[in-house]
């Protein structure tokens, strides 16, 4: 099977690739930095130049391809998704995964709602996943300050979360890629608990051995509080706007998904909390 990535240097697509890589496979990288794709996995991988900003480069990339994975983080992405399925399509791509997001896939005009509307209007094979909010967050996004100062702010409020580890998510997206039996298909994808931001604390203070606290704060005060760390103002509006629906209780229900289609139980907190303990 010919595996075309996009987004493989980011959380999900990193395990992703390891994934196909695991399975004998040698998928091919759609970059925009070939070199550095290049480097960091060498011959088990090929690359191609590409980028959602540039639709010249979508017919090389997705020329021979039979399968494509792709989330779409990146700004605008209706229209150049549209372009980019349209030349999937007519360069004969059998099959699409596509990761969205529970948070906002599932709310009109929002931009992986929409992008999933066009996934699901695609005439060949498709799946749409919507992972809950990574368990990778607290080390890559949100780790700044828990190594920092050993505290969470977050305006979370007592909301609880069902988390995902990214490794089971790349590990759901490698099957749908591989497999017949999930065109059609919507996966939400968390583990089998539900935490709240003191539960992931306590988890990561017995794991690395550090007293980590969650600070919950209102959005202004979160605001202030990340500009004065250093992040900007549109990443502070973007988390605060995001947790508006992890306050709601909505990222609170599980689903059984990850079982459903792997076979075995999703990873827990606690272990990956372990298995990090030194980043944190
Ligand atoms: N964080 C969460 O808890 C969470 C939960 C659910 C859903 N999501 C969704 O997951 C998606 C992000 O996935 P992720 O975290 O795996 O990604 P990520 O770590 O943010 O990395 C983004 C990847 O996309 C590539 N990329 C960015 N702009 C591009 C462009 N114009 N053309 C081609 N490639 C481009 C980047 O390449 P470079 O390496 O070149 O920068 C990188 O490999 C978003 O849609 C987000 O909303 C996130």
């Amino acid at each position: 099977m010919k595996v075309l990535i996009i987004g493989s240097g980011g959380n999900i697509g990193t395990p992703l690739v390891q994934a196909l890589v695991d399975r004998s496979l040698v998928p091919t990288l759609a970059v925009r930095n070939t070199q550095k794709a290049e480097d960091k996995w060498g011959n088990k991988v090929t690359t191609t130049q590409f980028d959602f900003e540039d639709p010249t480069t979508f017919t090389s990339a997705l020329e021979g391809q039979e399968a494509v994975f792709f989330i779409a983080g990146h700004s605008n992405p209706v229209p150049s998704v549209q372009q980019f399925l349209t030349v999937a399509k007519e360069a004969g791509v059998k099959r699409i995964v596509f990761s969205s997001g529970r948070t906002t896939g599932d709310v009109p005009g929002k931009p992986l709602n929409d992008v999933e509307k066009l996934v699901r209007t695609w005439d060949r094979q498709w799946t749409i996943l919507r992972p809950g909010w990574f368990m990778q967050n607290f080390v890559n996004w949100l780790g700044g300050t828990i190594r920092a100062e050993n505290k969470l702010f977050l305006p979370a409020g007592n909301a609880k979360t069902a988390f995902i580890d990214v490794r089971d998510i790349a590990d759901v997206a490698a099957t749908c890629l591989l497999e017949e039996g999930h065109h059609g298909q919507l996966y939400n994808l968390t583990s089998d608990e539900a935490l709240s931001h003191t539960e992931v604390c306590a988890l990561i203070s017995q794991a690395s051995g550090k007293l980590v606290t969650y600070v919950p704060q209102e959005r202004a005060s979160f605001i202030s509080t990340m500009l004065e760390k250093g992040w900007t103002e549109a990443a502070a509006n973007y988390t605060a706007d995001l947790y508006k629906y992890v306050i709601s209780g909505k990222e609170e229900e599980i689903s059984d998904d990850v079982a459903k289609v792997l076979g075995k139980t999703p990873r827990r907190f606690q272990a990956f909390a372990q298995e990090h303990a030194d980043r944190f």
